[in-house]
């Protein structure tokens, strides 16, 4: 695991600097990307799309309303019936079941695009940026501040996983997820790194040389943006949060971000911030993750 992750992020920094199309290796030539979207999405849909491009294949974008997984038909048909079209599949998805289940029965290769308990590909993708800026990850300190949500699960694996180490601040109500946590623990452990879960927004900044949020409504969460919106108040990463953090400290969003409310505009758009560039990486990742897999 630590070397696939770790391979992933080296291949990607390489294909940030490879040639122009026409020079650069295709190891998609020919082949075919399905991406199922349950969820809406720009960066995860644009980057894998362009990818495969880049790479000498194509994808095609299956919309939330056409294949109604487990609804119009069943979640394993949907995998035996894709499979004998595609070469691999990338899913979007409300369930981290689901997303297993479909995985279990297909023949052809199951990226996760994103579910209600995992985001891996943009951890990646967040790695890389830090790898990208510092030279390192073991030994660094990421603080993330917000809701225990997705990408904050994917982080406390990917930390551990490289060596780095997490502080996770969020209201016990909204903690990570138990065996996520637990899980990540014992691989920080062997890699020489602590991750932690915690409620206290400025104890988790201090001293960080990454500070790391998201938005408190997830999607499929929309129902509770007012309740959330307020709960979360006291996590924006705003100027006071953020004077306690390291030297040359940076500021990642895996976007869409939401001024005002879990950061605050003038550390987004501020000169701390990478979330462009972290943005874009989401391509290089993707390149990576697919020429890995195929
Ligand atoms: N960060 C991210 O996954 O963005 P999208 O939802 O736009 O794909
Ligand atoms: N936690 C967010 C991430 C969006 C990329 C969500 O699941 O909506």
């Amino acid at each position: 695991m630590k070397d696939d992750l770790e391979k992933i992020i080296a291949k990607a920094l390489k294909a940030k600097t490879e040639p122009p199309r026409g020079r650069r290796p295709e190891p998609l030539k020919r082949k075919v990307l399905a991406m199922i979207f349950e969820k809406p999405s720009l960066r995860t849909r644009v980057s894998f799309e362009v990818a495969a491009a880049q790479l000498g294949g194509s994808a095609i974008y299956i919309g939330p309303d056409e294949v109604q997984m487990g609804k119009r038909e069943s979640v394993a048909d949907v995998a035996k019936v894709l499979s004998g079209y595609a070469d691999v599949i990338m899913y979007r998805a409300f369930s981290n079941e689901v997303m297993h289940e479909l995985a279990k029965h297909a023949a052809v290769p199951v990226v996760n695009g994103l579910d209600d308990l995992e985001h891996p590909c943009q951890c990646a993708a967040d790695l890389m940026t830090v790898m990208e800026r510092k030279q390192k990850l073991k030994g660094l300190q990421l603080a993330y501040v917000g809701d225990g949500n997705n990408v904050c699960n994917s982080l406390l694996l990917g930390c551990a996983v490289v060596g780095m180490n997490m502080r996770a601040a969020t209201p016990k109500s909204h903690a990570p997820n138990a065996d996520i946590l637990s899980n990540a623990r014992s691989i920080a452990e062997e890699n020489g790194c602590v991750v932690e879960a915690m409620s206290n927004p400025f104890d988790a900044v201090e001293g960080a040389d990454v500070i790391y949020t998201d938005t408190w409504v997830s999607m499929g969460q929309e129902e509770e943006r007012e309740e959330r919106e307020s709960m979360f108040l006291p996590y924006q990463v705003n100027a006071k949060l953020v004077e306690r953090a390291g030297k040359d400290w940076m500021f990642l969003h895996c976007l869409p971000a939401h001024r005002g409310l879990e950061v605050s505009e003038e550390v987004i758009d501020g000169p701390q911030s990478l979330v462009f560039t972290q943005a874009e990486n989401r391509l290089h990742v993707q390149k990576a993750i697919l020429a890995a897999v195929v």
